[in-house]
């Protein structure tokens, strides 16, 4: 049995993540609880029933189709209507199993159902056990806008099992490696970040990589600890993210596919140019762009600077207003600049 992280809210313990080999071992974490109803992504089913068949308190099941266009109120309201169909009182644990899409969808429906009930996690994809299913932060798309309609409640537990991503996809198991990097862009003790391009790039074994993912996992709980509702340090987990919002909302008009994690690789790669071009960093754009492409991750926006930029500014609404840029100084260290989208398109050009 692997390691226990606490995330810590004003000096209280609001939620636990915990290293688990397998599937199993997360049975007595909730083995007291009276009922248990999981919310599954119907690609990472065997799962589900290997949690089914596990844990004791399990009173029903639903499945969901975890593409961003059903991450949406109505799947809400069809899992709070199968919870109160299934006779979920206010000591129901809901447990959701799969990638983001599924423990955003899961989390969400569990704090709105009868004004809130308790919610934990089993991700099954890299990017979840790294990242979505750690911090409390829920929600579905909303009309265009991603994941606008949501709330801030903490899990009681996310459980990482290695076991989990035996299945993943190689292409989702990549989008995860980005959030992984960016974690250790963030926070680069003992070398996580090196040790991460290795693995990614050479190999390396089950073992090690679950202690990459729970060192990641480490870093999130620690940001989330000292900064809950995103009022300041939180931010610095957005590495990337301004750049891949307009990478991935440019996607969408074209109809091309492009993950989060590819966006947020591409993203980080724009961020490092920006670090570099306002002096805050000295060569990080070539380091990156080294590592990444060695780790089998994207680097080069197919869409230019110019129309990303148009894109953010319509994200921002008024052309003009100050967006929160975070920006690497070196590995292991990022700092947030605020600038304007035109500010940022300049020193992207030069
Ligand atoms: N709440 C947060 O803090 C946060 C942070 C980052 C991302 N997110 C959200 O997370 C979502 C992306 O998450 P994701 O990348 O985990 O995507 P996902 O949930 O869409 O999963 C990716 C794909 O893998 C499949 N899958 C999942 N587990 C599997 C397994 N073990 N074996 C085989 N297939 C499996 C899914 O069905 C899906 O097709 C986005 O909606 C994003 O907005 C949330």
């Amino acid at each position: 049995m692997g390691k226990e992280i606490d995330i810590t809210i004003d000096g209280k313990v609001a939620g636990r993540v915990v290293g688990c080999d397998r599937i199993a071992d997360i049975a007595p974490f909730v083995a007291q609880e009276p009922e248990v109803f999981v919310v599954y992504d119907e690609n990472a089913s065997w799962i589900a029933s290997e949690v089914i068949a596990a844990v004791p308190g399990v009173r029903g099941s639903i499945a969901i189709d975890a593409t961003e266009e059903e991450k949406s109120m109505e799947t809400v309201l069809l899992i709070t209507r199968s919870l109160l169909e299934a006779g979920a009182s206010r000591k129901a644990l809901v447990l959701a199993v799969g990638g983001g899409i599924t423990t955003d969808l899961a989390g969400f429906a569990a704090s709105i159902y009868k004004r809130g009930v308790r919610y934990a996690n089993v991700p099954t994809t890299l990017l979840a056990q790294v990242d979505a299913a750690i911090g409390g932060k829920t929600g579905v798309n909303f009309d265009d806008y991603k994941n606008m309609l949501g709330v801030i409640v903490q899990p009681l537990y996310t459980f990482v099992c290695a076991d989990a991503l035996r299945t993943l996809p190689r292409r989702d198991f990549l989008s995860g490696a980005a959030e992984l990097l960016k974690t250790f862009i963030i926070e680069n003790e003992e070398d996580h970040y090196g040790r991460a391009v290795r693995w990614l790039s050479s190999g390396g074994s089950d073992a090690e990589l679950q202690e990459l993912v729970l060192a990641a996992a480490a870093v999130k709980a620690g940001v989330v600890s000292r900064d809950p509702f995103e009022a300041g340090e939180r931010r610095k987990l957005n590495l990337g993210h301004t750049f891949a919002h307009a990478i991935e909302h440019e996607a969408r008009q074209q109809e091309d596919d492009i993950t989060h994690g590819e966006a947020v690789s591409m993203g980080m790669i724009l961020a490092a140019r920006l670090s570099d071009a306002l002096g805050v960093s000295k060569g990080l754009e070539r380091q990156l762009t080294a590592d990444f492409a060695a780790a089998g991750l994207p680097t080069q926006s197919p869409y230019p600077v110019e129309t990303l930029a148009e894109a953010m500014d319509k994200d921002k609404k008024a052309e003009g207003s100050l967006v929160h840029f975070v920006l690497a100084e070196c590995i292991g260290s990022v700092i947030i600049r605020d600038l304007t989208v035109a500010e940022a398109l300049k020193l992207l050009r030069i």
